[in-house]
C-alpha cells in the first residue's frame, strides 16, 4: 500500500559496510536522511547531498541522542553499526533515545543470517538485542539477507591467496545478496509500506541462492578451489569469523529461510521479503564480482 506522506529516517552507524550504502540507497530516491555520528566517526564516504544532515553526538549520552531525533522528528531509525567492533550494545542507549523521543520502528543492525531465537553468539546478541527493543515498547523491523556478494571474495580468502577456500563440504546453499540491493530494499520498503505493516517483523531477502561450490566454480580458470577444514592462516583478518560462516552454509543457518526454532531452512521462506519489492532485478554474485 503506497503512502500519503514519507516517514522521517535516522541512520545510525554509517560505516562503509551496510550504513553508507543504506544513505546512498535512500538519496538515489531523493529521499533524505539524517545521520548520527559519533564525534570521531569518518564520514568522508557519505555522499554529498543536501538530502543528507550530519549530527554528531556522544552516542552513549541518551538525553543528547534524544534531543537530535526530537528536533528532527524523526519516525525511524535505522542501525548500521558493526557486530565484530561491538557496535550491538551500543544500540541500547540509541534505542532508549529513539523510544524516548517518540521514533516509531526501530531497525537493528542485522542485514545477515536469520538471528531470532539463536543460540550462536551472533545471532544470540542480535535476537537478544530485538528482545531488548520488545521490552522497552519498541516495534522493530529485522531484515535478514544472507551474505552480501562482496563479502565471497573475503569468506573464501581468494583474493589474499590465490585459492578460493571452502571449509567444510559447501554443498548446502546459502543466501548471498547484492549490499545495493539490500540498501535499496531498505530505502525502497520504508518510503512504501504504511509504517505499522512493518512492525515487529522479520523480512527475508534473498538476492541469489548458491553452494560454497557453485560460487567456486565462478573463479574457473582464475583461482584454484580447494576444501579444508580450517583457512590456512590463523594469522588472516578475523579468520575464525569466515570459518564460522563458511559453516554456517553446511549448517543451514547461511539461508535466510533458516529458522532457529525449528532447526529447518525453507527455500520459499529464504526469498518471501522480496515480494515487497516486485519488479525488482536482483543482481547476482557473478555480476557484482565481475566474474
Ligand atoms: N551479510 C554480510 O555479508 C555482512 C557483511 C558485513 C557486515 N554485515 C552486518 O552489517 C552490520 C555492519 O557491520 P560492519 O562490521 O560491516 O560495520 P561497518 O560497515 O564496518 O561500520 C561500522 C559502523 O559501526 C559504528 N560503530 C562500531 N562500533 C561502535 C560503537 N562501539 N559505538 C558506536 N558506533 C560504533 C562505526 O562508527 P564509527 O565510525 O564511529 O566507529 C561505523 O559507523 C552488522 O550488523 C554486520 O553483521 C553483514
Amino acid at each position: 500500500m503506497s503512502k500519503a506522506c514519507p516517514p522521517t529516517i535516522a541512520l545510525f552507524g554509517a560505516g562503509k559496510n551496510i550504513g553508507i550504502p543504506i544513505v546512498k540507497a535512500f538519496v538515489d530516491i531523493n529521499s533524505p536522511i539524517l545521520v548520527i555520528a559519533r564525534p570521531t566517526s569518518d564520514l568522508s564516504a557519505l555522499p554529498k547531498s543536501n538530502l543528507v544532515t550530519v549530527a554528531r553526538v556522544d552516542t552513549t549520552s541518551v538525553s543528547s541522542v534524544a534531543g537530535i531525533l526530537r528536533d528532527n522528528r524523526i519516525d525511524v531509525l535505522i542501525s548500521g553499526v558493526s557486530y565484530i567492533k561491538g557496535g550491538v550494545d551500543a544500540q541500547v542507549a540509541v534505542a532508549r533515545a529513539s523510544r524516548n523521543a517518540g521514533v516509531k520502528l526501530f531497525l537493528p543492525s542485522e542485514f545477515g543470517i536469520p538471528t531470532g531465537g539463536g543460540t550462536d553468539p551472533m545471532p544470540k546478541a542480535k535476537s537478544d538485542f530485538a528482545e531488548y527493543l520488545k521490552s522497552i515498547g519498541l516495534p522493530s523491523l529485522r531484515i535478514y539477507c544472507g551474505q552480501f556478494h562482496h563479502s565471497i571474495p573475503w569468506l573464501s580468502a581468494v583474493d589474499e591467496t590465490g585459492t578460493f577456500y571452502i571449509v567444510g563440504k559447501g554443498t548446502t546453499p546459502q543466501s548471498y545478496t547484492a549490499v545495493s540491493d539490500v540498501a535499496g530494499y531498505v530505502a525502497h520498503v520504508l518510503t512504501t509500506q504504511t509504517l505499522s505493516n512493518l512492525f515487529d517483523i522479520e523480512l527475508r531477502i534473498e538476492g541469489q541462492r548458491a553452494t560454497l561450490v557453485e560460487l567456486g566454480a565462478l573463479y574457473s580458470g582464475t583461482a584454484t578451489v580447494e576444501h579444508v577444514q580450517a583457512l590456512p592462516r590463523k594469522d588472516m583478518y578475523y579468520s575464525e569469523v569466515r570459518e564460522y560462516l563458511q559453516n554456517n552454509g553446511d549448517r543451514g543457518i547461511g539461508s535466510s529461510g533458516w529458522d532457529w526454532a525449528s532447526g529447518t531452512d525453507d527455500e520459499n521462506r529464504a526469498s518471501s521479503g522480496n515480494a515487497f519489492w516486485s519488479g525488482h532485478r536482483w543482481l547476482t554474485a557473478k555480476e557484482v564480482l565481475r566474474l
